[in-house]
């Protein structure tokens, strides 16, 4: 049961009480903000917004010398302790007191909306608002506005620069954001890199984040942890079991937000991403507003996957018509690189995107119910790329190499219903390619090429910029908005963050911005360990989509790779399919490995599009279970995956459709199937269900489960 949330009346009687006390400057400082802290003493002036449930609470006030504060409260329990907002610029005094509230204004929705594609088609977007607006005390009276929208799952707010006389343009050089916890509570992080998010995700206390103990990583290519601090989404659990996530929308002309640890008051500070060439974090003119900053709340880890919050925080769609592209499943010539079976250049004689292996692709798709194929390498520029400094310049991306008959390749895939997706790879020099940008893609556009898949490894080019700072965060949009106007849908490898950006452009499809799978082909620390997706389900998959490159049968890779393996069984293989969301989904592995593989119909048959999304059971780092409805079929497909250990889940069947019955095919972990070993142990099975069915299953350590049922009609 629930506790009710505080009425209003208690709430004033509280503030009255305690009025005299937050009168008495003589506290010490440190003393009024313990005070402060508790949800029971807030000041006189504070202001408050429900979620539209009255679940979630926020709670904006002002400290002695006019900070400006929150607190967050869930069921009548503070989640988040009194923590302050404020900025510091170059050349300005900074904003983060002397302020004084000048007007609040009320406010929310209830609407539903659909997206073209996505996890599910419609999506509620309903919450309260409050928008509170402050002003400088003494002169030269500066403006800043406070903007909080609360969700049943969780709230965000943002800062907002009105135009003012005051303030043309700001010089921000550091956002003190602070988000207080209220305990040590369990941790899901990853370190705040400025350059890459693919490191693995570490479990531990708050109090035992470190950071800085992950630089230095043998296998990224660029990688800058300046302090102890976390990238987002990071998730936590607290001691009474509810679930937090911390991170940001739209994250639009501003720099990445990683979160400084401040482990002796159990506080998170906003540390954006900077720029050693620019010397300072945002520049902006006025007026604007800060990406959302959000928290999303659950009583259980499956409600965070269930929320929809982080796009709702977007703006609606700016494409009209977005019907040439269609959510697909491909192959490509991707996998062989990594294993070196071939390469990207031409140098070595053993290059990978030749006309007839890229044939070879299609057949394969066209053979199997896939409609893409990725080429990579098919460009010049690849003998000059890792390890060279002077990248500027190098890739040329409207030039094949000799042995690659693009045109060809193009007709021969649409005589077959396969689609061909675009490879740049920019070797993280933006310039080189926003030259070519237009010239690149009006070639897609005259080819009826709709994807591209962008790729940024490397240090940037020019030095001193980092993959996550404003330059760079710009440098992405403008890709978006230039492709969108050349009907082209964008992948992007060595991103930013996704921060829900889909629901304005969904043209940004799908990223990479976490470790995939290629980690398993070369890492020097063995891969990525069975835990590592199902932390990132409940991390990184909150940003939205991710191109995790699913679907390798050969688990063990030799003869290519002597030294790495997928740490997971064949069943969960295919189980991610179900479980990542993303609008298309690899099948990754070599067409050949695929031969004469009963399994390889799960793939044949799994969907991309959703209809509907049911979360059904799950724990950060142990295990999730999913279930999608397929948009235009009906069909239902359920993926469950776990870490090292074994575990039985039970299945409800009883999100099918009523008096309809369903063949499903059962791919699930084999009596001795264990990731290491024996990974290929899977056993197939076949049954008629219904929604009256409730199901148990055995995962196996590493394992997985992949059901399709398809409706009996
Ligand atoms: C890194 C990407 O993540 C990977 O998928 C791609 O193959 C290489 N870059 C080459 O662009
Ligand atoms: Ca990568």
């Amino acid at each position: 049961m629930k506790n009710k949330p505080p009425d209003d009346a208690r709430i004033r009687h509280i503030l009255d009480a305690k009025k005299p006390t937050m009168n008495k400057t003589i506290i010490p400082t440190i003393l009024l903000l313990a005070i402060v802290g508790c949800k029971d003493t807030l000041p006189d002036n504070t202001v408050r917004v429900d979620s539209p449930d009255k679940n979630i609470s926020a709670y904006i006030f002002l400290l002695n010398g006019g900070i400006p504060a929150y607190t967050v409260s869930y069921d009548g329990k503070t989640v988040i302790d009194t923590s302050t907002l404020g900025f510091e610029f170059k050349d300005m005094p900074p904003l983060t007191g002397n302020l004084e509230l000048v007007a609040t204004e009320t406010g929310g929705e209830n609407v539903t909306w659909e997206m073209p594609w996505g996890e599910q088609r419609k999506v509620v977007n309903n919450y309260s608002e409050l928008l509170i607006q402050l002003k400088e005390v003494t002169a030269p009276n500066r403006l800043l506005n406070l903007r909080f929208r609360v969700y049943d799952d969780g709230l965000g707010f943002r800062m907002e620069f009105p135009e003012q006389p005051a303030m043309q343009e700001v010089v921000i050089m550091d956002e003190n954001t602070q988000f207080k916890l209220t305990g040590d509570h369990t941790c899901w992080w990853i370190p705040g890199d400025w350059d890459i998010y693919e490191h693995l995700y570490n479990t531990t206390k708050f109090s035992d984040i470190d950071a800085i103990a992950k630089r230095n990583h043998p296998d990224l290519a660029q990688s800058y942890i300046p302090e102890n601090a976390v990238n987002t989404p990071v998730t936590m659990r607290t001691a009474d079991g509810l679930h937090l996530s911390f991170h940001e929308a739209a994250l639009v002309d501003y720099a990445d937000m990683t979160l400084k640890v401040d482990k002796e008051h159990l506080m998170m500070q906003s540390e954006l991403v900077g720029s050693d060439r620019l010397g300072y974090k945002v520049k902006r003119s006025l007026p604007f507003t800060t990406p959302w900053r959000t928290i999303q709340i659950s009583e259980d880890a499956k409600g965070l996957l269930a929320s929809r919050l982080i796009l709702n925080l977007n703006e609606p769609s700016k494409l009209d018509d977005v019907s040439w592209f269609k959510p697909k499943k491909y192959v490509g010539i991707w996998w062989e690189m990594h294993l070196n079976k071939s390469t990207w250049d031409m140098a070595s004689g053993r290059h990978g995107a030749t006309t007839e292996n890229a044939k070879r692709y299609i057949d394969f798709a066209a053979a199997n119910n896939i409609t893409g194929v990725l080429v990579e390498g098919w460009n010049t520029g690849w003998e000059h790329w890792i390890g060279f400094e002077d990248r500027e310049g190098v890739f040329d991306f409207v030039t094949p190499y000799p042995d690659y008959n693009l045109e060809e390749v193009v007709r021969y895939g649409r005589e077959k219903g396969v689609d061909l997706i675009m490879h740049h790879e920019t070797s993280a020099a933006p310039r080189t390619y926003e030259q070519q940008l237009d010239t690149a893609y009006a070639l897609m556009q005259k080819l009826g090429i709709h994807s591209v898949k962008t790729g940024y490894v490397g240090k940037i080019i020019p030095k001193g910029e980092y993959h996550h700072g404003q330059w760079m965060v710009n440098h992405y949009q403008k890709v978006i908005e230039t492709a969108a106007k050349y009907q082209i849908a964008v992948n992007a490898h060595e991103p930013i963050k996704d921060t829900g950006l889909r629901r304005t452009w969904p043209n940004f499809i799908s990223r990479e911005g976490m470790r995939g799978q290629e980690f398993n082909a070369w890492a020097s620390d063995g891969g990525n360990p069975p835990e590592h997706l199902p932390i990132v389900a409940f991390t990184r998959m909150l940003g939205g989509p991710f191109d995790f490159t699913p679907g390798i049968f050969h688990i063990k890779l030799k003869p290519y790779k002597e030294k790495n393996q997928i740490n997971t069984t064949l069943a969960q293989q295919l189980a991610l399919y179900v479980v990542i969301y993303s609008p298309i989904e690899m099948a990754a592995d070599l067409p050949e490995f695929y031969e004469n593989q009963p399994a390889f119909q799960f793939i044949r048959d799994v969907g991309v599009d959703w209809e509907k999304t049911e979360v059904l059971d799950g724990e950060v780092g142990d295990f999730v279970t999913i279930a999608r409805q397929e948009k235009g079929t009906g069909n239902w497909f359920v993926g469950s995956i776990t870490d090292e250990n074994s575990r039985n889940i039970t299945i409800n069947f009883d999100f099918l459709e009523k008096g309809v019955q369903y063949k499903a095919a059962i791919y699930k972990d084999g009596p001795n199937a264990h990731w290491n070993d024996n990974p290929t142990d899977i056993s197939i099975e076949e049954a008629t269900i219904t929604r009256s069915d409730e199901l148990e299953f055995r995962l196996a350590p590493g394992g997985g489960l992949a059901i399709s049922l398809m409706k009996i009609e």
